[in-house]
């Protein structure tokens, strides 16, 4: 345990640790947003709701939490669900190895807790993909533990509170945050205590527009008082994401069908299909940023590196189609489409290439860059 004294924090006393639980508690009361996973206890429910809320909106949830309780009804149907379906279910929301974890999770509680979600911090804890954040949202929820559920919109409440002087984007400090809300979660109602801040900082104390004027907390919270709202949360900028350039090869055969990929590669959309993709080197995109002219020949290389690359050789389009722009948090892609026809297909049995034809689109996952590519495709086909 730490001692927030060393941080410059000041914890509150007594009275005022009990006031304060009872004025965001009494607001969760009148205010709280009525949502699926609140009006359940099950902790398999808890946690499929925590995971999509890592990352992703509620808004956009709650479809997805939805359907993927309707596809998978217990644990137990989730260890063994199919990789393609498994996927289906996750399409879309992104971060897709928070939905592999899960299944190994799944796996995990069918062998060692009896097919029965764990009822303590710390087994919960060694499942897979279920870090101190997630397991202290079900912990808390779930099981009535008094267990903190420290994510970035917490620590954001925190550092306005206390005026907290270290970075909420350095894990090392979390601990600084986690001490914090030991001290001050409500260990009669800490699942409620839990989620009150969570709507707190997603809402009224959000990182883009905060309110603080209409913050049920704002005569707690140092920052508010001593007109330091816009210091905290103390936070560096992330990052740019590194940028790649991709072509995208849109192949269709004499059926109609098209050729898809599956990525085999571990990693960013490992497992997902797409049409077949072949990365730009730097050298040559930095041509197509700084001379038009010679774009057509780096095309013309790219098409020689898919014939060869795929032993196929299609008839080639000179139809040009909008880039398709896709950001992941680490890389942002540019993809250019290039189009062409093949009569053969035979696809020599490769196992990862595959004609598909549009009606059957809804078997295999497609992560959203594929989804964005074969928007562009039609729209430009039907201009
Ligand atoms: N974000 C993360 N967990 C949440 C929850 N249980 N309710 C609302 N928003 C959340």
């Amino acid at each position: 345990m730490i001692n927030l004294k060393d941080y410059g924090i000041n914890m509150w006393d007594e009275k005022t640790i009990l006031s304060f639980r009872k004025t965001l508690l009494d607001w969760y009361d009148r205010e709280k947003r009525d949502l699926p996973w609140r009006r359940s206890k099950d902790p398999y429910h808890i946690w499929v709701s925590e995971i999509m809320l890592q990352q992703t909106q509620v808004k956009t949830v709650i479809p997805y939490y939805k359907r993927f309780l309707d596809w998978f009804p217990s644990i137990k149907d989730l260890a063994q669900a199919p990789e393609e379906k498994l996927l289906k279910a996750w399409e879309g929301l992104g971060y897709y190895s928070r939905v592999r974890n899960m299944q190994q999770a799944a796996q995990q509680i069918m062998a060692d807790f009896d097919e029965k979600f764990p009822k303590t911090f710390k087994e919960i804890s060694s499942l897979k993909g279920i870090g101190p954040y997630t397991a202290g949202a079900i912990a808390s929820i779930a099981f009535n533990l008094p267990e903190p559920a420290v994510d970035g919109n917490v620590m954001r409440v925190m550092a306005r509170l206390f005026e907290v002087n270290y970075d909420i984007g350095v894990p090392a400090n979390r601990k600084i945050f986690q001490a914090i809300m030991e001290q001050l979660i409500d260990p009669e109602r800490p699942g409620d205590f839990n989620q009150a801040l969570m709507d707190l900082g997603t809402d009224i104390e959000s990182a883009k527009n905060p309110r603080p004027e209409d913050s049920p907390i704002k005569f707690f919270s140092a920052a508010y008082l001593n007109g330091t709202m816009d210091k905290y949360p103390i936070k560096e900028p992330k990052k740019k994401p590194r940028p790649r350039f991709l072509q995208a090869f849109v192949i269709k055969n004499s059926e109609g069908a098209y050729l898809f990929q599956k990525n085999t590669k571990e990693g960013l959309l490992s497992g997902f299909w797409s049409f077949p993709l072949l990365e730009t080197r730097l050298v040559e995109q930095q041509l197509n940023l700084f001379a038009d002219i010679e774009k057509s020949s780096m095309t013309l290389s790219q098409k020689i590196s898919f014939e060869e690359n795929y032993q196929i050789q299609p008839i080639w389009s000179e139809k040009s189609f909008p880039l398709v722009k896709h950001v992941f948090s680490h890389q942002k892609w540019q993809i250019e489409l290039l189009e062409g026809e093949i009569q053969d297909i035979d696809l020599h049995q490769q196992k990862e290439l595959l004609w598909l034809k549009p009606k059957d689109f809804d078997t295999y996952p497609f992560a959203t860059p594929q989804k964005k590519m074969w928007e562009a495709y039609q729209t430009a086909n039907n201009e």
